[in-house]
């Protein structure tokens, strides 16, 4: 019993058997915490959450999912573990109401009390999707679509959530409520593993974070820390340092 909630072990990893893109990186998260990964466009971030997921085959290494081992487990079967996977784009079924998407959500469950349940704490968290529930996805405004790929996402009762860029397009204003609803979704008891380019606000309601570069992890420190580091700042999170 690690007690940890993902544990990434030595991940070698890639889409095609020539070429590693994953070159070695591994990651753990807390239970309750919400994890951040940056890196430079390239480095292979959404390669390691599409791997994590099962959607990239495994060279070597393993993925312990609160402590059982999920390498190699087909996506679909990954709800039943526990992980969900929102990507960062093609999110929501742009046809379907806001309702029909969060149902898709829950497609393992199959008790509709249950359901039914899910909808309304999801309305709780999103009083704007409750709002608009009748209302297709595909007329929603960037932010609010983001909000639906999330609820979608939670419908399936995970006990971690990987996001990929969930602020990417969105105003200043919006990313600012994207982040407070991510903090909602760990005090509900979720862990969160996210990758971002808005790293200031990632790492601001994060835990720990990482960098990759070129398919392996480079730095690992806790979030205040890499906030705090100028080299960091200055190298990967694009902070420009103070003029002297
Ligand atoms: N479906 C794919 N098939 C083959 N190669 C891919 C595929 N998706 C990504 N790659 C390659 O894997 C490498 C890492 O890509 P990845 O999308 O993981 O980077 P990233 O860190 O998420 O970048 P970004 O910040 O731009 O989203 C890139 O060289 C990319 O060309
Ligand atoms: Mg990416």
């Amino acid at each position: 019993m690690s007690g940890l909630a993902l544990h990434a072990q030595g991940l070698v990893a890639g889409y095609t058997p020539e070429v590693d893109i994953l070159r070695g990186v591994s990651i753990e998260v807390r239970r309750g915490e919400i994890v951040t990964v940056l890196g430079p466009n390239g480095a292979g971030k959404s390669t390691l959450i599409k791997t994590i997921a099962g959607m990239v085959s495994i060279r070597t290494g393993s993925v312990r999912l609160f402590d059982e081992d999920i390498t190699g487990i087909q996506p679909h079967r990954m709800v039943r573990h526990g992980l969900a996977y929102v990507p960062q784009t093609d999110n929501v079924f742009a046809r379907l109401s806001i309702e029909e998407n969060l149902e898709m959500g829950a497609y393992a469950e199959p008790e509709p009390a249950e359901i039914r349940r899910r909808l309304e704490r999801m309305y709780q968290l999103f009083p704007r999707l409750g709002e608009r529930r009748r209302q297709a996805a595909g007329s929603l405004s960037g932010g609010e679509r983001q909000m639906v790929a999330v609820a979608r996402a939670l419908m399936a009762a995970p006990r971690l959530i990987m996001l990929d860029e969930p602020s990417a397009g969105l105003s200043p204003k919006l990313v600012g409520m994207v982040f407070g609803k991510l903090r909602e979704v760990r005090d509900m008891g979720v862990t969160i593993l996210l990758v971002e380019q808005n790293a200031k606000a990632a790492l601001a309601i994060s835990d720990q974070g990482y960098v990759l570069a070129e398919g392996q992890d480079r730095i690992h420190d806790a979030a205040p820390s890499l906030l705090a580091n100028p080299e960091i700042g200055a190298l990967y999170l694009g902070i420009r340092r103070a003029s002297p």
